[in-house]
């Protein structure tokens, strides 16, 4: 294979590389992937007015996300059983992210403990989301090591109350290969036996259906906070009247995210909901978004509607395919210095330079019909 110059090459190499049960669970999305597919197509619709004559021979990149210092806004969106990709999963992510100095999210799902990954990702930027389990006790000890092992923030994801219908999943009765385990669900029911690939549906998604809380409320956010000194992030947030609402309850910072399009199919793509979203809180809290980043320009976007920095979930995986931790840095730094060069084209030297009157875009969809 050619060496990848953007991120699509690497998802080409990974398409090809990858048994159908892993290719598939990473690549696919609830129902009819309509929402998969313009999460991606959306940022299309927006187009830039790039201003001339500035001088750009120093483009800074560096933000702050709550607080911390990162090279570049781009960080690694939290997904699950990361060893399917590749057998150092999420050391090798955590490593990859450490070295490019961006933030890591490490998923409740990880088949890699919360203490390893934080071993391996030293003194980088790690937060740890956070899925709400029916029993509190698991819950409370998943933040607890996370406080303990460094990390920075609870990312609360409230997007799955409970867990969309992925059709290519039923269609190969998704199971994890029996040397991999989520090893942060003490409770994890699945098992990963023959007989298992045997059932209709995914036992490994019956499982995450039988431990994950569907009573999750706003109740559940204040008696997170009311546990952890932790900034506290709520992930998949897609309207105003919610993001009004996590202001309320006390959130730190809110990501725009509609789970990669695995959830609720037909919601509007993030890119899309992103403005809503950040005239609402007013500048109270940050706002982050993820969901279809796949170049420089598309964060150039996500900055211009407001977002603090924005998050990528599949090119990371495609990454870890590729190469592991080699594989992950190597999509960072393109989509880093792909970022840079359209920051340098639209006359942006630092990211406070990027603003809204950057962007032109259809009035095709509005999120208040
Ligand atoms: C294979 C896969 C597994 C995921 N697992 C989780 C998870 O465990 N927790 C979570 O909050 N989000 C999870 N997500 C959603 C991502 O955090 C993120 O919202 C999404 O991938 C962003 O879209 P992108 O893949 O287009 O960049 C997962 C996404 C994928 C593709």
């Amino acid at each position: 294979m050619l060496k990848p110059v953007c991120l699509a090459d690497f998802e080409e190499h990974f398409l090809k590389s990858l048994d159908r049960n892993a290719r598939d669970y990473f690549s696919s999305g609830a129902n009819q992937e309509i929402t998969v597919k313009d999460n991606v197509e959306a940022f299309n619709r927006y187009r830039l007015r790039p201003r001339m004559l500035r001088d750009v021979s120093n483009v800074n990149m560096k933000t702050t996300i709550m607080g911390n210092e990162i090279d570049f806004p781009i960080g690694i969106a939290p997904t699950a059983v990361q060893k399917m990709a590749h057998p150092e999963g999420e050391v090798a992510t955590a490593r990859a992210a450490s070295s490019m100095n961006t933030c890591m999210i490490l998923s409740t799902w990880s088949t890699t403990s919360i203490e390893e990954v934080a071993q391996a990702n030293g003194s980088g930027l790690r937060w740890f989301q956070l899925y709400v389990f029916k029993d509190k006790s698991v819950t409370m000890d998943l933040i607890k090591q996370a406080e303990r092992s460094g990390y920075k923030a609870i990312v609360i994801t409230v997007d799955t109350p409970r867990v969309g219908k992925k059709l290519v999943d039923d269609r190969n009765r998704f199971y994890l290969p029996s040397h991999l385990h989520r090893v942060n669900a003490t409770t994890d029911t699945s098992d990963n036996t023959q007989s298992s690939q045997e059932a209709q549906e995914s036992l490994v998604h019956k499982s995450t259906q039988t431990m994950l809380d569907p009573k999750l409320t706003w109740d559940t956010i204040t008696w997170v906070k009311s546990f952890t000194k932790l900034p506290v992030i709520v992930k998949g947030i897609l309207t105003g009247e919610d993001a009004k609402l996590a202001v309320q309850h006390g959130v730190d910072g809110i990501i725009v995210s509609n789970h990669g399009g695995r959830q609720l199919d037909g919601v509007l793509a993030t890119i899309d909901v992103l403005g809503e979203v950040v005239e609402a809180v007013e500048g109270r809290v940050e706002v982050y978004v993820d969901g279809g980043v796949r170049q420089g320009t598309d964060v150039l976007k996500a900055l211009a509607l407001g977002a603090k920095a924005v998050f990528i979930g599949r090119p990371v995986l495609w990454g870890l395919a590729y190469q592991g931790q080699t594989g992950v840095e190597e999509v960072l730094r393109i989509i880093k210095e792909e970022f840079k060069l359209a920051m340098a084209l639209s006359g942006c030297a630092n990211v406070t330079d990027i603003q809204l009157s950057l962007l032109a875009f259809e009035k095709r969809y509005s999120s208040k019909l």
